[in-house]
């Protein structure tokens, strides 16, 4: 029915006078605010990696490890330019660090999970040099203090998640640099955490001081064995192929209280059925090439590729030859808040 025009000017004037007062109708936002399902302002995207590797090499030339602190190119979501986020809520960029580097020791309140795409560095975290290999998964948990470095002759370059926009929406930034210069003090073996605590054993009477992983390092070596005896076996999932999440081995839960991180073999000649969830995921192409279908988009991929899929959106993974995903989302969070949901869908 078509208000009289002195009641739209009698609602305007009420609007008005509440703007004034730093108030606003809910009624009048409230389809935008309260959704019947997500309406995520991302979108799917894919950084193509031999073009983000010629950037990568571009930075090198132009700023040192030392200078940027973190030489980082970040990846943007191009729904949401701007705001360094790759999703809603978490951020993504590519590292270089170049033979005889070092990347400063700092500490953040944000955590964050790194996939090494190439080159052999290392990383420091409490107290504990960490190598990394192609493929590794590592994590640098919340406040501890992180250096990396390169000690080979070729680049190292590796895929960065942060929770980053999920601390500052809390509002609870901190960070600060090593009081000790550019180096932590190593006083642990390298080995040490895995040793302790991923042996399907921990110390005596263990008791976590933190909500992550105590086991910073997820060699590839051992990850692809598990799923390459898990194809041996069959039982493929239909969506998924063979896939497998990091877990903390004191908790069995994910590996950082934030973000899930996954590794996920499809086996050759795998036509997946569509599946959405929640957590929008950023996946990082390990070996070989496929198709992922995300909505109405088809993202061709190949090894070191990074694509993001958005919240909600249907996805399907082709691929002709056997081939491996890494994949992290904000899962761990959603969950944790009872919020996350899943769906497959058939065609
Ligand atoms: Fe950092």
């Amino acid at each position: 029915m078509e208000l009289a025009h002195e009641d739209k000017t009698g609602r305007q004037a009420f609007y008005e006078k509440l703007d004034g007062v730093h108030t606003a109708p809910l009624w009048a936002v409230m389809s935008q605010l309260v959704t019947p399902e997500p309406r995520s302002r991302c979108v799917p995207h894919k950084w193509d990696y031999a073009g983000m590797r010629a950037l990568l090499m571009e930075a090198g030339g132009l700023i040192t490890a030392k200078e940027a602190e973190r030489r980082v190119l970040v990846l943007e979501n191009p729904g949401i330019r701007g705001l360094s986020q790759v999703t809603q809520s978490l951020y993504a960029g590519l590292q270089l660090i170049l033979p005889g580097e070092v990347a400063p020791s700092h500490r953040h309140a944000a955590a964050a999970l790194r996939l090494i795409i190439e080159g052999s560095g290392y990383t420091a975290v409490n107290g504990e040099r960490i190598p990394m290999a192609p493929g590794d998964f590592i994590l640098t948990p919340s406040w501890m203090f992180h250096d990396h470095g390169n000690l080979s002759d070729d680049p190292v370059v590796w895929l960065d998640g942060l929770d980053v926009p999920i601390v500052n929406l809390f509002d609870a930034s901190f960070a600060e640099g090593y009081p000790g210069g550019d180096v932590q003090h190593v006083d642990r073996l390298a080995g040490d955490a895995r040793a302790r605590y991923g042996a399907n054993m921990v110390p005596l009477e263990y008791e976590p001081d933190s909500k992550s992983s105590p086991v910073f390092h997820y060699p590839y070596a051992r990850v692809r064995e598990a799923l390459l005896q898990i194809e041996s076996a069959g039982m493929c999932d239909a969506s998924h192929g063979f896939k497998l999440q990091y877990a903390n081995p004191v908790t069995g839960g994910y590996p950082m209280p934030t973000m899930a991180a996954y590794m996920q073999l499809l086996p050759a000649g795998f036509c997946g059925q569509p599946y959405r969830s929640t957590d929008a995921t950023v996946y990082c192409a390990r070996e070989g090439k496929g198709t992922t279908f995300v909505g109405n988009e088809r993202i061709e991929w190949s090894v070191g590729d990074v694509f993001v899929v958005p919240s909600w959106a249907t996805t399907s993974h082709q691929v002709g030859e056997r081939s491996v995903l890494f994949s992290f989302s904000d899962r761990a969070a959603q969950k944790a808040l009872g919020v996350w949901r899943e769906e497959r869908l058939n065609d």
